[in-house]
């Protein structure tokens, strides 16, 4: 009932000649599957040459990253507005390294949630512990809390459009993978607390990404738990036959 979403975090990775190489060698192997859907975050500076190459397909364009403001004196940044222009789709939002190297909060990331739904946006929220926090017995007390606070405000309307991804901070650039039991504890937990806050019908309408060193081989386990509706992929990504590999394990 919930479409999967595959999407390709390419991070700081890329330069024009080779984001256009993998979008194009995308569109050769991916085919007509219809069942999943699918996008590719590039970096910003490459949305709108990446966005040409599949404008049309079934690829869905994104954007690693947003200010909440729409306009304005903020030098470096780049407004949701400017997103939709160019044609994305999906903006994620408070990724675990935005938050560990670039300061993002909880109440940051809700800032750009409400910004990116008032301009049309499918946001995709991230979460997840760290290992030191998993070791001490944290987690969901983490997850919880990330989970409130990101989403503090929305209504239930709001959160139709919302996907979240869960993924653990150890398991990310690692190869280490939260194994499908482990992972499908923190998203049946994710699934509960949506549940208090929107109401238990809209709670199994949202979308919860798992992501961290997912990659061909694992995709299928991973994905064929009853609350994990696709994916993040980082490292994986950034190969057209990893990635299409991921999206055929969804399918
Ligand atoms: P990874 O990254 O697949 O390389 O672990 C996932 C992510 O950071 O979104």
């Amino acid at each position: 009932m919930r479409k999967p979403l595959i999407a390709g975090n390419w991070k700081m990775n890329m330069l024009r000649d080779s984001s256009l190489a993998l979008v194009h060698g995308l569109l050769d192997s991916l085919g007509s599957n219809t069942t999943v859907d699918v996008a590719v975050c590039p970096p910003s500076v490459y949305l709108h040459d990446v966005g040409a190459a599949i404008r049309g397909s079934q690829i869905g364009l994104g954007a690693q990253n947003m200010h909440h403001q729409a306009e304005g004196a903020f030098t470096g940044e780049v407004s949701v507005q400017m997103l939709s222009d160019l044609g994305c789709r999906y903006v994620i939002l408070g990724h675990s390294e935005r938050r560990e190297l670039f300061g993002e909060t909880d109440a940051s990331v809700n800032q750009k949630l409400m910004a990116a739904l008032a301009g049309g946006l499918t946001p995709i929220v991230c979460v997840g512990e760290t290992l030191e926090q998993r070791e001490s017995g944290a987690t969901e007390q983490v997850i919880a809390g990330q989970i409130r606070g990101s989403l503090a405000d929305l209504t239930a309307h709001q959160s139709e459009k919302l996907v979240i991804a869960y993924e653990p901070v150890w398991a990310i650039g690692t190869g280490k993978t939260a194994s499908p039991a482990q992972a499908e504890e923190v998203h049946a937990q994710i699934r509960g607390l949506l549940g208090e806050l929107f109401g238990a019908d809209q709670a199994q309408a949202v979308r919860i990404q798992y992501g961290g060193s997912v990659k061909p081989d694992n995709a299928a386990e991973l994905l064929s738990q009853p609350n994990i509706d696709g994916a993040l992929v980082g490292g994986a990504s950034l190969k057209a036959d990893s990635f299409a590999a991921i999206v055929a394990a969804a399918g």
